[in-house]
């Protein structure tokens, strides 16, 4: 006798996908290498799933790719990260090859000149890109988010434009960074971490989570795709019966 195998159904997945990469830094620790090697292959990991995604037809994919706390990190490892997302951008092939349309969400204001800059030309010279919606969090906070938003929302409130009994749940979705996008369906942590860690916390009111032991320079497609059988049994109920 043998067992059938469950495999990803690829006419009901999910929309939208969220990925908190964690693990690089005991990664590297285990190889006994600086825990920038780890941001290195991590980065190599970010392609590669965010080209499987691409290519399976998810429709969007949020990655946390450095959080508003990250700045606490020594200046090399900072600057390390910075750089892999430089080459990252540097190699616009990636998205025009791709059909990949990329967007970065967060306090970009305190970034590099060029870095800005590079993101700019990467947004716009993907715009028009019809493949994977690619969400890059950088210098994001899920807290920070909601007090961008509460702020646009009060300047339209002391300009007249609204007042605050219009406030509800619709608009500070139409004023956070993901705007326009759906919520995300699952949020994937690998590393063995069990936290949600200032990770869109305003978007994955219910979201299915999902966690795993693999650390994210070693997670492949394959775990991807067993995040996502997971997800395809399970069922959601976003607060009915
Ligand atoms: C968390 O692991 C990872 C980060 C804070 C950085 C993630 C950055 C990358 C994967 C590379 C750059 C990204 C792109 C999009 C090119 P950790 O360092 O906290 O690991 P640890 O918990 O094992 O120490």
């Amino acid at each position: 006798m043998f067992k059938k195998s469950i495999s990803v159904d690829f006419e009901r997945l999910p929309k939208h996908i969220g990925i908190i990469m964690d693990g690089n830094g005991r990664w590297a620790k285990k190889r006994k290498l600086p825990r920038t090697a780890g941001h290195t292959v991590g980065a190599k990991t970010f392609k590669s799933i965010a080209r499987y995604c691409n290519k399976i037809g998810i429709e969007y994919l949020t990655v946390y790719a450095f959080s508003t706390e990250n700045w606490k990190r020594p200046k090399d490892e900072v600057d390390a990260i910075m750089k892999l997302l430089k080459d990252y951008l540097v190699d616009a092939k990636n998205f025009k090859d791709e059909n990949i349309k990329v967007k970065f969400i967060g306090d970009l204001s305190p970034l590099s000149d060029d870095l800005k800059q590079l993101i700019k030309e990467s947004e716009e010279g993907s715009a028009d890109a019809t493949g994977l919606n690619l969400n890059i969090a950088l210098n994001y906070g899920g807290r920070d988010e909601i007090v961008y938003a509460a702020k646009k929302i009060a300047k339209k409130v002391k300009e007249g434009i609204i007042s605050p009994d219009e406030i509800d749940e619709k608009m500070i979705s139409g004023n956070i960074y993901t705007a326009s996008q759906p919520n995300p369906d699952i949020i994937i942590r690998p590393s063995g971490e069990y936290r949600i860690s200032n990770f869109l916390i305003w978007q994955s009111a219910y979201s299915e989570f999902w966690y795993s032991d693999v650390l994210w320079p070693d997670f492949k497609p394959k775990d991807l795709d067993r995040a996502i059988i997971d997800f395809q049994q399970r069922n959601r109920r976003f607060g009915g019966i």
